[in-house]
């Protein structure tokens, strides 16, 4: 197996952390392999906001239905999907719906916007885990996509200084892991989700 593949195996969500803090170049590593990620003619549409101030981590928690993983994480990743970069990037300008997200369906900018994100986010989750630091996504937060919460996310792009361009697509946990434990991996079995040729 490849070293990767063993990476991806040994990697799980985490939702209890020690106190240990993560060093400032570890935390650099991972915002770099998010950095480094593709996108859609590489129009990078995204920010990322690295949070570790208590009361930042407290209100995220709030947002996210109150889960504590996100207030007992060392660090926080805001993970912001920006549809104002298709204009910087001209991407706009094209004229083949093809090649141009807004030319493509109502809301094919937004829609593109976060599925960029989303990649990112994967590159950042396996750098942790190399590093030995563990993660876990978090997507049931109030945001203008699933619009739970309003009055405390507009506290949250506030606090963080965001644009109505701005959505927050994803939030990313990390710590150590409070009491090491062996990966349960559950998933559907190779043959009920993989095909070859056609279905
Ligand atoms: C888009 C997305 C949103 C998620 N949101 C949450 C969340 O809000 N809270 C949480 O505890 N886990 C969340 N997870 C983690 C999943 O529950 C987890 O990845 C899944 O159960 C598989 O477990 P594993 O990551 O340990 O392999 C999310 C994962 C993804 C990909």
């Amino acid at each position: 197996m490849s070293e990767l593949l063993d990476l991806i195996r040994s990697r799980k969500s985490v939702r209890k952390y020690s106190d240990k803090h993560i060093p400032d170049e570890d935390l650099k590593k991972i915002l770099e392999a998010g950095r480094l990620a593709p996108s859609w003619m590489n129009v990078q549409c995204w920010k990322f906001i690295v949070v570790k101030s208590q009361e930042k981590k407290d209100l995220l928690s709030e947002l996210s239905i109150g889960q504590p993983q996100v207030k007992n994480a060392d660090a926080v990743i805001v993970c912001v999907a920006d549809s104002d970069s298709w204009e910087e990037a001209k991407i706009t300008h094209i004229q083949k719906p093809a090649l141009n997200p807004a030319l493509q369906c109502e809301n094919g900018i937004l829609i593109r916007s976060l599925e960029q994100v989303i990649y990112p986010v994967s590159y950042m989750m396996l750098e942790a885990e190399s590093l030995g630091i563990s993660s876990c996504i978090i997507g049931a937060f109030g945001s203008e996509i699933t619009g739970i919460l309003p009055e405390v996310y507009a506290r949250v792009k506030k606090e963080l200084n965001l644009k109505d361009s701005q959505i927050i697509s994803t939030i990313i946990t990390l710590g150590y892991e409070e009491t090491p434990s062996a990966v349960e991996k559950k998933r559907k079995a190779f043959n009920e989700v993989i095909y070859f040729e056609k279905i």
